[in-house]
């Protein structure tokens, strides 16, 4: 996902400020996906991990449906991880990224919005391996994300093939299953999917 600023192509996590500006404009069922992915944490839950927090829209989200949870999420982006914590500052934010070991669990919930197709297919693979063995028993991985849809007419999220890697929801519920969760599509919409894993 990218936007055009002065003619040169910028990842949106180089522009906190503006990101939520430009991912409406590129994303226009931005807030029905952060909102079905929040949904689709369920209830209760106590222990939660997030993948790519961005400026926060998917975390604040999380939290005001888990209001005793408390949260650790990373992001590669110093930039990002600051302008979240002014979003959530009740929320244990850190630089980091996805390749890298995941914090320790166990968690009861694992969540990642427009974050995962950052990553090749293998890394997506290792990614959900790792996911896998930081879930709590009864854990659930809410995965949201920019696809390679089955109609390429789908294809409308602008990509640039430098930095997003999306792949497609069989691949992804076969990387999952293969991880050892139990996967559901709980929402598609155009080139967006909601996936459901529960440990
Ligand atoms: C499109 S934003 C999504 C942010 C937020 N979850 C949302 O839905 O608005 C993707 C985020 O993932 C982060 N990111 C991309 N690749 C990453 C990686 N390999 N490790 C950690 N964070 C990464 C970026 O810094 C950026 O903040």
């Amino acid at each position: 996902m990218t936007s055009h600023i002065g003619g040169v192509a910028e990842q949106f996590h180089f522009y906190p400020q503006v990101y939520l500006e430009l991912v409406l404009a590129e994303v226009p069922a931005y807030v029905e996906l952060q909102d079905t992915i929040a949904l689709a944490t369920g209830v209760g839950r106590e222990a939660v991990l997030e993948l790519g927090v961005g400026t926060g829209e998917t975390t604040r989200r999380v939290l005001a449906r888990h209001p005793d949870a408390s949260l650790i999420g990373i992001d590669e982006s110093e930039g990002m991880v600051a302008a979240a914590a002014t979003v959530v500052p009740e929320a244990d934010l850190r630089v980091g990224r996805l390749e890298d070991p995941l914090p320790a669990g166990p968690f009861d919930l694992v969540v990642a919005a427009l974050a995962v197709h950052h990553l090749d297919g293998p890394g997506k693979a290792d990614l959900f391996a790792r996911v896998r063995a930081v879930l709590a028993v009864g854990g659930r991985f809410v995965m949201g994300d920019v696809v390679v849809p089955d109609d390429p007419a789908d294809a409308i999220t602008p990509l640039d093939r430098e930095i997003d890697s999306p792949s497609t929801i069989d691949e992804q519920l076969e990387w999952l299953s293969a991880a050892g969760l139990a996967a559901s599509v709980v929402w598609r919409h155009r080139d967006l999917v909601v996936i459901a894993a529960d440990g």
